[in-house]
């Protein structure tokens, strides 16, 4: 078994259905998923596993020491996959504490339940545990245009109250590893998109607010570069990294594909235009804000996967053009998910299914 936090949410509920889905080896290796369910936790993305016995859902915090003693003897996890944290750079600006709480706190608390349970463990069960830390290129601060792509050996320079809070987690990963001899990895990727995507985030807002004719808001300029990719690419490198990565090791994980915002929310309204027109025959561009920027704003990051792919043989499978399509299908496929998101009630739909 594999204990994966945060699985509720976009990337992690992702990476459970990729873990027990087909085409790997991993498929009949259970999974337990630790999940507060914050509003960003949605246990509908997983309902497709419903009374399948390799899910093990259990609804709690990863800074509750003695909820994870417990979890942790009796489930007895071969590896722990930490994506569990808060995610949003705008709401970390409003609002910090809650990402100093879980994404500082809660994996310190983590670490320290991990380690006194591998502490325990006899050869070769004790070598062979992994603990995976899931990071963010945004730990590496902002680029200029002509600076070459971010690599592992680049230094620490966070800028908002979230990456700070993800750059401590790392260096507590870090620590545990060289401290204590905890046999950790560390995942830094830059910016996912796909399925289950909550609508706070750059394309899935800009999809759902297009759809609801409302405008589109770009922060400053528009011309932020990240590089995107598509989030079912970001779990396969997950899930290689936690087979074969070396210990104590970092790992970029990318896309090869910077853009501009103002090019992903134009790509966005094209793509609309052809698979849903807007009622007046007007094209959804027409809907495209420009408003006050973020505080702080990164300019650009760029990532240099080349390790990930010289040492693991891992290479995204989606290029943006296929990837951003399959999103906007999604969106559009499932109008009920997006309601039951916006309007609050997935909580009401999560406590009947799950009551
Ligand atoms: P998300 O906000 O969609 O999901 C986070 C999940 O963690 C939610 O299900 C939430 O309920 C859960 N959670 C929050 N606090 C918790 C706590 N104290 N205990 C247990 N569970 C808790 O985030 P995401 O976009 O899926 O990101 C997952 C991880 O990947 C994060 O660590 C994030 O920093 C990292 N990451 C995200 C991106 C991206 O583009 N989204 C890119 C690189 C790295
Ligand atoms: O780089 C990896 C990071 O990517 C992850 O670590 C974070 O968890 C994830 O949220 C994401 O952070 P960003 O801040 O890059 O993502 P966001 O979707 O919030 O914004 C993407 C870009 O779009 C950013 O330059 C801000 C801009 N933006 C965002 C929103 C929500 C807008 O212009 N308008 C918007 O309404």
């Amino acid at each position: 078994m594999i204990l994966v936090t945060g699985g509720a949410g976009f990337i992690g509920s992702n990476f459970v259905l990729d873990w027990l889905g087909t085409g790997h080896a991993h498929r009949d290796e259970p999974v337990l998923n630790l999940d507060k369910l914050t509003y960003a936790g949605n246990l509908e993305n997983l309902a497709s596993l419903q009374g399948d016995a390799r899910h093990v859902f259990v609804q709690g915090d990863i800074g509750d020491s003695a909820l994870l003693t417990c979890l942790l003897a009796e489930h007895r996890p071969r590896a722990v996959v930490n994506f569990a944290a808060e995610s949003h750079v705008d709401r970390s600006i409003h609002g910090p504490e809650d990402f100093i709480q879980t994404n500082i706190v809660g994996t310190f608390r983590l670490l320290e339940a991990v380690r006194a349970y591998w502490s325990g463990l006899n050869e070769p069960t004790r070598s062979a545990f992994r603990f995976l830390h899931v990071s963010t290129d945004e730990v590496y601060g902002s680029l200029a245009a002509q600076d070459p792509a971010f690599t592992e050996a680049h230094s620490y320079e966070p800028n908002s109250p979230y990456s700070a809070s993800k750059a401590a987690s790392d260096h507590l990963v870090r620590a545990y590893h060289h401290t204590y001899g905890l046999p950790v990895l560390t995942t830094n990727c830059s910016n996912n998109y796909g399925p289950y995507h909550f609508p706070e985030k750059l394309i899935p807002l800009m999809i759902v607010n297009a759809i609801d004719g409302k405008p589109l808001p770009v922060y400053g300029d528009g011309m932020q570069v990240r590089d995107w990719l598509y989030v079912k690419d970001h779990c396969s490198a997950v899930r290689e990294v936690l087979v074969s990565g070396r210990v104590g090791e970092t790992y970029n994980v990318g896309g090869w594909n910077e853009k501009p915002n103002i090019e992903i929310v134009k790509t966005l309204c094209t793509l609309l235009d052809e698979l849903h027109p807007r009622g007046d025959g007007q094209a959804y561009a027409r809907q495209i804000s420009y408003v006050k920027d973020r505080p702080g704003h990164d300019r650009r990051y760029a990532i240099d996967a080349r390790k990930l792919e010289r040492e693991l043989g891992w290479k995204p499978t989606e290029t943006f053009e296929t990837g951003i399509r399959k999103t906007v299908e999604w969106y559009l496929q499932n109008p009920d998910w997006v309601a039951r998101v916006q309007s609050g009630a997935y909580r009401d739909w999560v406590q009947k299914q799950y009551a």
